[in-house]
C-alpha cells in the first residue's frame, strides 16, 4: 500500500480591482446575468458566462420548475446553448456568480457536482482547459485553471468501451 496526494492550485483574488479587464468583463456579465435567472422556488439566482468568441459574450441562467428535478443549473443552460451553435466555440473561461434575497453573496460559487461533469464533458470535447472564475456579487475571487482540478478522478468517455 502506499498513500497518494493531490494538491490542487488555485488563485484567489480579493476584489475585481485585482482582475484584468478580460475577467472583469466577464465576470460582471455573470453577475448582470443574475438577473435573468428564473428561480422562484430557492431564489437562488445563478449567472454564468463565457466568451463565445473574441468580442461576444454568452450568459447563461438557472431556470428552475414546480417540478423540481426539471429545473437545470446556469452553467449546463449555457453549456447546452453553446453545444447548438453551428460551430462548437473553445471556451477559456467560464465566470459564474450567484445572488439572492435570503442571504449574502460575498462567497465564491461551488458549481454542484452534476454541472462540473457536464463542464468536465464539454473541456475534453473542446480539448483544452476550461477555467472557472467563481465569485458571488462581491468578495473574493476563485480562479481555477481547469475543470479536473474541480473534479478529479472524473468518469470519462475513455472509461467506456464504445461500439
Ligand atoms: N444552481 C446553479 O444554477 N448552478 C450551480 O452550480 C449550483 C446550483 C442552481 C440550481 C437551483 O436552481 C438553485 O441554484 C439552487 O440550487
Amino acid at each position: 500500500m502506499r498513500a497518494e496526494t493531490l494538491t490542487i492550485q488555485y488563485q484567489v483574488y480579493d476584489a475585481v480591482s485585482d482582475l484584468s479587464d478580460h475577467h472583469r468583463n466577464l465576470l460582471e456579465a455573470a453577475r448582470a446575468a443574475t438577473g435573468q435567472a428564473y428561480a422562484p422556488y430557492s431564489n437562488f439566482h445563478v449567472g454564468a458566462a463565457v466568451y463565445a468568441d473574441a468580442n461576444q459574450i454568452m450568459t447563461g441562467t438557472n431556470q428552475e420548475n414546480a417540478s423540481f428535478p426539471v429545473g437545470i443549473c446556469a452553467e449546463r443552460v449555457l453549456l447546452s446553448a453553446l453545444a447548438c451553435l453551428p460551430v462548437l466555440p473553445k471556451v477559456e473561461l467560464m465566470a459564474i456568480s450567484y445572488n439572492s434575497i435570503l442571504m449574502e453573496s460575498n462567497l465564491p460559487l461551488s458549481p454542484c457536482g452534476m454541472c462540473r461533469q457536464a463542464l468536465a464533458e464539454f473541456e475534453t470535447r473542446q480539448g483544452m482547459p476550461l477555467q472557472l472564475l467563481l465569485a458571488g456579487m462581491e468578495g473574493p475571487i476563485w480562479h481555477f485553471q481547469r475543470i479536473g482540478d474541480l473534479l478529479p478522478f472524473a468518469f470519462q468517455g475513455k472509461h467506456l468501451i464504445r461500439p
